[in-house]
């Protein structure tokens, strides 16, 4: 069943429980937490501070996208604050096969994620080690970006490569998902969605969840 993940980044964080309240009404899957440390991509967000709110304010499986230098440091903290999928850019980290080895020792799902210029075949010899694989649809930074079509060919490459490793990762698709885009990214093989500003920046937070629902669960 495909999976739907609202980003936190788009939501007003003075009322975060209640905005989580709004979706999780609307049908929401996940919950996905954008980790930003101003240096691998251009924006600083939080760190496991939020992502324990966002724990203690949820029943919902929490996705933490660290978007950061050096997650090795954090990989445990991250953790203990209640990160369930764990994902680190394939850009950033030098020893991928051992930190994805020990998000899993820690208890967590292991996810790697590559940005809309890195090719799929950079993930060849680690997809197999991923529980997770995320697809940048936008650059990494900011919500509310355009989606870039050209990803969709991407994630079909993916659904290929996870044919051939026999693998059983998930494909996440991350940045621009809206009731326009949502459906070419089902089609492409997306199992899990992640979407913010549709949902966070609409006038109505559960209606724009439970629209974006329905047209996964028309299609699939
Ligand atoms: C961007 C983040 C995305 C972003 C999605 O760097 O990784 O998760 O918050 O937001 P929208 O859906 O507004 O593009
Ligand atoms: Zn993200």
């Amino acid at each position: 069943m495909a999976i739907l993940a609202p980003s936190i980044l788009s939501a007003d964080l003075t009322n975060l429980a209640q905005q989580i309240r709004l979706t999780e009404m609307g049908g929401a899957d996940w919950i996905h937490c954008d980790v930003m440390d101003g240096h691998f991509v251009p924006n600083l967000t939080f760190g496991p501070i939020i992502v324990d709110a966002v724990r203690r304010s949820t029943h919902l499986p929490v996705d933490v996208h660290l978007m950061i230098k050096n997650p090795d440091n954090l990989l445990e903290k991250f953790v203990k604050a209640g990160a369930n999928y764990l994902t680190v850019h394939n850009e950033e980290v030098v020893h991928l096969n051992s930190t994805l080895n020990r998000i899993t020792e820690l208890g967590c799902k292991a996810g790697v994620a590559i940005n809309p210029s890195t090719p799929v075949k950079s993930l060849e010899n680690i997809a197999e080690f991923a529980d997770l694989v995320l697809i940048m649809s936008v650059n990494p930074g900011f919500g509310g970006q355009s989606f870039i079509p050209s990803v969709l060919k991407k994630i079909e490459e993916l659904v290929e490569l996870r044919k051939k490793l026999n693998s059983k990762f998930l494909i996440e698709i991350d940045g621009g998902i809206d009731t326009k885009t949502i459906l070419p990214a089902l089609k492409a093989g997306v199992d899990v969605f992640v979407t913010g500003s549709s949902v966070f920046k609409s006038n109505n937070i559960t209606a724009a969840t439970i629209e974006l629902k329905n047209i996964l669960k028309a299609n699939s």
